[in-house]
């Protein structure tokens, strides 16, 4: 039995491949997210989620077709409580489409909030599965890039994906983000579909060795290595195209001061990694002026790495 009638749980922004690690590695980013709120309702439909929010109108309602919904379902599912009235308002706060885990945002926030209701059953990292339901919705492919570290926040590698095994890292504390968000929308599944199907072993062994020098260098705190490591031949090479001013903006952020400097995620967004908060304020700057130059609209947000993931801010018993 549930000793709560009402949950509201936050979820933050993500970003997600940092540079060489395709798929497996992300970070949770503060300042931003999606709120979602459960309510036991026994008589409810269950077939409708109500939007609020920024871009709550750009959200499906259905709940077979929304993230949030979608991840509700698989974890009632997987409970055995499918049948249990609720009702799902998600206040939709984060752009679609922008490369910082809006999808995720949604789903990580619906399930922690569902969770807890029904007194939590699963730990929150039992809960990843079904969040990663929610990205296969939104763009075809069920990665848990975003959805782990809006989670569990802070940097998670993800090691393996069958079975499951994602590992959380603690990061320096003086190592901090710059994420801007240009005002353009970048949909998953089209940056997907430009990356290319074949790797050569070439380029495998060289972006293995990234991966494995990044992981080195954040658990050893060592800068010069993270700068070395953060180079990407998966996803990166073949973005580019989709953002407008990439490079230029790029090589203004690593002059700068950053350590790296990368697609967040799917894109348009870009982060990069920054030694102290004034460095990454000051990127975050640069990265901006960049957009703004090239006549783009644009937010900045600078997070630390050790960022907090999904937390409840309000219950009702
Ligand atoms: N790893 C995913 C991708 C993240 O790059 O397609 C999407 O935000």
């Amino acid at each position: 039995m549930t000793n709560y009638k009402s949950v509201t749980a936050f979820a933050p922004a993500s970003v997600a491949n940092v540079g060489c690690g395709f798929d497996i590695m992300g970070f949770a980013v503060q300042g931003i997210g999606d709120t979602v709120t459960v309510t036991l309702q026994p008589d409810s439909d269950n077939s409708e989620i109500t939007l609020t929010g920024t871009y709550g109108h750009l959200t499906p309602t259905e709940r077979s077709k929304n993230t949030a919904g979608v991840a509700i379902n698989a974890y009632l599912q997987a409970i055995g409580k499918s049948d249990i009235g609720l009702n799902i308002t998600l206040q939709k706060n984060m752009p679609l489409g922008s490369g910082m885990g809006s999808s995720a945002a949604s789903s990580a926030a619906a399930v922690y909030a569902v969770n807890h209701l029904l007194g939590s059953p699963l730990s929150t990292k039992e809960l990843i599965p079904f969040t990663m339901e929610g990205e296969r919705v939104a763009c075809g492919s069920a990665h848990a890039d975003n959805v782990a570290p809006a989670l569990l926040g802070g940097f998670v590698l993800i090691r393996s994906y069958d079975p499951l095994d994602i590992i959380s890292v603690k990061g320096p504390d003086d190592l901090f983000a710059a994420v801007v968000h240009p005002h353009i929308e970048l949909n998953t599944s089209d940056s997907r579909r430009v990356l290319n199907k074949e790797v050569s072993v070439a380029d495998a062994i060289i972006q293995s060795a990234n991966t494995a020098g990044f992981m080195v260098a954040l658990i050893k705190s060592d800068y010069e290595l993270m700068k070395r490591s953060m180079s990407d031949l998966l996803a990166e090479p073949r973005r580019t195209q989709l953002i407008p001013g990439y490079d230029a903006i790029k090589n203004a952020a690593m002059e700068a001061g950053a350590i790296g400097c990368g697609i967040a995620g799917s894109g348009p967004s870009i982060f990069a990694l920054c030694k102290g908060e004034t460095t990454a304020k000051q990127v975050a700057k640069i990265i901006r002026d960049g957009f703004t130059n090239i006549g783009l609209f644009n937010e900045g947000y600078v997070s630390q790495l050790n960022a907090p993931g999904t937390v409840i801010i309000d219950s009702v018993e």
